[in-house]
């Protein structure tokens, strides 16, 4: 069992709870993470490889344990293989990391499919003894490791929006549905959020999924202590689109539409030609520009093109009002492989988050805004201006556990 001072020690070996561990964002955080660890590769695209982060006190990325939950068989090594086929991952990196992948995905345990038959589906545990399992394979991998803390991140694929109960909103009532096994009053990426808050694990949202977004959850998280951020990573296009729309309006210049496409493979592009699931992406998506331009200016496609991949390409056309009426059209293409920029803001959450919990912060912490499509509990929605508050946290919060 890790030694009790480390509990306020940011620094110290920090467990990293992937659900979704052996998808595409999970396997390449994975293999990112050991060939940095290993000083193969610099930790390029990581906000916190930079100052004031560098010096805060946060983990080290050798520091950096991981295992997660997922409900493919597909092991992590297998998937990875595959982004080196479609020209993602470098071969070289692949086969000086593939030790580390096999480790890691011995650390992945079955998660919660509630269209699954078996012990977890419909006829079966109530969602209370789910989230207990869960719980459990999150605290067993925190001593089996000996580390002072676990960050849970939901990487799992997208899922259509709730349809919202009474339950969602109040903490009693939802615990006692939870425990009734004729009722599944949660979506699955609520039940992992609700087994992180029983591990006593910090949580981060990079899915437009309800996790931890339900109120009565996220006031449980409040009440038991946990440090939460969510939600829905702000990787490419909507980080440019974040960048841009701020300084139109510091010129005083008026957005008339902002109308974009997206063209992409993969896993999330599969789970995103449900015409359900993407209705969470396109509301998150959509809410920095409105928040932005001021008004709801942003018709958005998102399209399932398999041969591409996890390269994502983002066309934006922008049209806007400038003096006297007259009109400005800025068209950008974007095209990147989606989850090499996911993965290192990934990693950037898992640090901040153990500072958080190193000092004691409870519940949402809208300072990591910088981070999503759509920050809880803030409406900062400026990339700059979310980059600046980010700063000052992480100053602040590394004052405090390091007085
Ligand atoms: N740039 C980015 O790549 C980016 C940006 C923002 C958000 N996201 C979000 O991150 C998530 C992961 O993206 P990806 O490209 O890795 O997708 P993916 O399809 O490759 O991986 C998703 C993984 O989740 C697993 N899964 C599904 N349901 C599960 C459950 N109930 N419990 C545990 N595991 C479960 C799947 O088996 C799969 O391995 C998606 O929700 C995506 O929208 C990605």
């Amino acid at each position: 069992m890790h030694d009790a001072s480390a509990r306020h020690n940011a620094a110290a070996r920090t467990g990293i709870w992937f659900v979704g561990a052996r998808g595409s964002v999970a396997s390449t955080a994975t293999v990112g993470l050991a060939a940095i660890a290993d000083g193969q590769s610099p930790p390029t695209g990581c906000v916190t490889a930079r100052e004031p982060f560098a010096s805060a006190g946060l983990p080290g990325f050798a520091d950096l344990v991981v295992g997660g939950h997922d409900i493919s068989v597909v092991t992590m090594t297998k998937r990875a293989e595959c982004l080196v086929e479609t020209g993602m991952l470098p071969p070289r990196l692949f086969a000086a990391t593939h030790d580390a992948l096999e480790r890691t995905d011995a650390e992945v345990r079955p998660g919660y499919d509630p269209h699954a038959a078996g012990p977890d589906g419909a006829d079966g545990a109530s969602q209370q003894a789910v989230a207990e399992r869960l719980a459990a394979d999150i605290t067993s991998f925190q001593e089996r490791h000996d580390l002072a803390r676990v960050v849970v991140v939901d990487l799992s694929s997208t899922e259509p929006p709730v349809e919202p109960v009474p339950e969602h909103d109040d903490p009693e009532a939802l615990l006692a549905a939870l425990a009734d096994p004729a009722r599944a009053v949660l979506p699955a990426s609520s039940v992992s959020a609700y087994a992180a808050i029983l591990a006593g694990a910090a949580y981060a949202a990079f899915t437009p999924s309800a996790g931890m977004g339900l109120p009565a959850l996220a006031r449980l998280a409040q009440e038991r202590g946990i440090p939460v951020a969510g939600q829905d990573g702000k990787t490419g296009q909507t980080w440019l689109r974040t960048v841009l729309a701020p300084a139109f309006a510091a010129r005083g210049l008026k957005v008339l539409s902002w109308s974009g496409t997206n063209l992409l493979g993969g896993g999330d592009g599969a789970t995103l030609a449900d015409p359900d699931a993407v209705r969470s992406k396109l509301a998150t998506k959509s809410r920095g520009l409105t928040a932005l331009t001021g008004s709801d200016t942003t018709p958005l496609h998102i399209d399932n093109v398999p041969d591409l991949g996890d390269i994502k390409v983002a066309w934006d056309h922008v049209h806007v009002e400038g003096f006297l009426g007259s009109r400005i059209t800025l068209q950008t293409t974007w095209s990147a492989h989606d989850s090499m920029l996911a993965a290192p803001l990934v990693l950037d959450l898992v640090r901040l988050l153990a500072l958080a919990h190193a000092a004691g912060i409870r519940g949402t912490i809208p300072e990591l805004g910088f981070f999503f499509k759509d920050p809880w509990d803030s409406d900062v929605h400026d990339a700059a201006a979310q980059a600046v508050v980010l700063e000052e946290w992480v100053r602040r919060t590394s004052a405090q556990v390091r007085p």
